[in-house]
């Protein structure tokens, strides 16, 4: 079995897939569009990818004997799990395995944009402080507030219930809450525009998909308190980053703290970087040594599962496993495949 991954993974990943297959390291473990991977593919058999490497039909088309992708991440928005799907390939992810790590990261982004944490840190690293005062570097309580959670999936459920430690009033709004009456207890479901008028402190915890492309866009960010803070390390797609730079410089909102951005990597000159009231990091939700250990180890055992014709644990499209998935016709593989070596 030949399988490419990135020689960034963990060590103890990288010696449980040595221990069944042959290797083939993209070097860098940095975003790759799909024609970067290309060179890395022939003879590949499985792939174990970062949710920075595009995985679309023109890669996927172009690698005849693959058998299985495992997506080293929760999302899956990297891979178009469509055509795999069409071509019997087993897609894995690693859901549940950073729902911890997510969440807490999403509160230190609260507490840190409520309280001015990198301006103070910035302030003092650059020799300003004089000492104690009343006024200064003034944040906001989260006690008695509302937190707002958009999607109460995994992580949207894991950050809503750390808000009842802090005194928070706790309001959500999903399409398909995947849990159960119980664990919503206490949360109050509110409508979106509900949402966003009531929320002080509203967070995001979508899928990217079409739907919530630009889910909150200008429209939305003017419905929202002036006094609000927005949240996102659920992706940068899902918040327009030009109304979000509108709506920072001229008030409509109090501040932003951001995991994800929309380009992501945000680039040195963006407007964004330049305003105080927003708080970026490089895209750490699930990035602790024991959270990335356990994905890296899961998305592993998964691929050779699947390569070893299995049902791993964190299946995407289970249906591959079903008599009726049938494969496109060959035609229109040969077309695809034939495209993708062309461009
Ligand atoms: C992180 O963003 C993930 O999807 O795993």
């Amino acid at each position: 079995m030949k399988v490419l991954t990135t020689a960034k993974l963990p060590p103890e990943a990288l010696d449980l897939l040595r221990s069944k297959a042959d290797l083939v390291l993209e070097p860098t473990g940095l975003p790759k569009k799909w024609q970067e991977l290309l060179p890395f593919t022939p003879g590949v058999h499985g792939i174990l990818s970062l949710l920075t490497w595009q995985i679309g039909a023109e890669l996927i088309y172009a690698i005849p004997d693959l058998k299985a992708i495992s997506n080293d991440a929760a999302g899956l928005d990297n891979i178009d799990l469509k055509t795999a799907t069409q071509r019997k390939i087993v897609v894995t992810h690693t859901p549940d395995l950073l729902t911890h790590a997510t969440a807490d990261l999403t509160w230190a982004l609260i507490l840190g944009i409520a309280r001015r944490i990198s301006e103070g840190e910035r302030f003092v690293r650059k020799g300003l402080w004089k000492g104690w005062e009343p006024q200064l570097l003034l944040g906001h309580d989260l006690w008695g507030k509302a937190l707002g959670v958009i999607g109460l999936g995994r992580i949207g459920l894991e950050v809503a219930k750390r808000a009842k430690g802090f005194g928070m009033k706790i309001f959500y709004h999903s399409q398909t809450p995947k849990i159960s009456e119980e664990e919503i207890y206490g949360f109050e479901y509110k409508t979106l525009p509900e949402l966003l008028t009531e929320s002080d402190y509203l967070t995001l915890h979508t899928p990217s998909t079409p739907q919530t492309r630009g889910l909150i866009g200008e429209k939305e960010l003017k419905q929202m308190k002036s006094t609000a803070f927005l949240i996102n390390t659920a992706r940068g797609t899902v918040v327009d980053s030009m109304a979000l730079t509108l709506a920072l410089k001229e008030g409509w909102i109090a501040g932003a703290a951001l995991d994800v951005t929309d380009p992501e990597p945000i680039p040195s000159d963006h407007p964004l970087l330049t305003l105080e009231n927003c708080l970026i990091v490089p895209h750490i939700g699930s990035a602790t040594v024991e959270t990335r250990r356990r994905m890296a180890l899961q998305a592993s055992e998964d691929l050779l599962t699947a390569l070893e014709g299995s049902h791993p644990k964190f299946v995407a499209n289970p249906e591959v496993f079903s008599e009726d998935s049938s494969e496109p016709p060959f035609i229109m593989k040969g077309i695809w495949r034939w495209g993708s070596q062309a461009k």
